[in-house]
């Protein structure tokens, strides 16, 4: 099993890129599984559902994304190519509060099977001009991004923390999100190749 996951922001086009690389490897023939955190099935979907408009404490916040993330990678075939919409970085990087909660995150991950590891992380870092910009043209979205709206230097510096960190062999890639779609979407299968994740 090959891991690619995406991370980001709201606004940072990580949405965009997703469906721009689900439709390359369409048109190459490339078989790859598709799937988000927290859902990813029908069960988990429901969950996902209540979770996103709930007001839970950070605490269970932070078992319950490891719980449906453990839960969903249990269920996963052997020699799939799988493509995460967030992964184990979003909750470090949303529910990171105190040193506990990154004490707790990183056990947390370190439980994670290795072969549950990304080969590759794409992080799409967005600058506080462009997230405005683009919040003024498409409006705020859902409950959790209304939550999560005011904690940007909080999230964006969690990720930055992340992104230093050794975690199994992954390759941590940050891109620039205000650069052009079709430039990052091109960044993207050209690191994909250089890891022979793709031919
Ligand atoms: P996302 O899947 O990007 O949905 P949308 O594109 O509709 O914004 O994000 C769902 C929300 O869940 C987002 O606000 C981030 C949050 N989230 C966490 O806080 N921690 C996590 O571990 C995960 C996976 C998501």
């Amino acid at each position: 099993m090959k891991l690619i996951s995406f991370e980001g922001f709201e606004y940072s086009g990580k949405s965009t890129q997703i469906k721009l690389l689900q439709n390359y490897f369409r048109s190459n023939k490339i078989k790859s599984t598709f799937t988000r955190e927290p859902g990813g099935n029908k069960q988990l979907e429901k969950i996902r559902k209540i979770i996103l408009q709930s007001d839970f404490d950070n605490l269970s916040l932070i078992l319950f994304f490891f719980a449906s993330r453990f839960s969903l990678l249990s269920t996963m075939k052997k020699d799939d190519l799988v493509v995460f919409d967030r992964f184990f970085d979003s909750t470090y990087a949303y529910q990171k509060i105190t040193s506990k909660d990154k004490s707790l995150i990183i056990n947390l991950i370190n439980h994670i099977d290795r072969k549950f590891i990304p080969t590759i992380t794409f992080y799409f870092k967005i600058n506080k001009k462009t997230l405005l910009q683009r919040k003024m043209m498409r409006g705020q979205k859902n409950y959790f991004d209304k939550k999560y709206a005011s904690h940007f230097t909080r999230i964006q510096s969690n990720y930055d923390e992340i992104a230093k960190m050794k975690i199994g062999k992954r390759k941590f890639i940050t891109i620039d999100a205000s650069k052009s779609k079709e430039i990052i979407h091109e960044e993207i299968v050209d690191h994909l190749k250089r890891c022979k994740l793709i031919k």
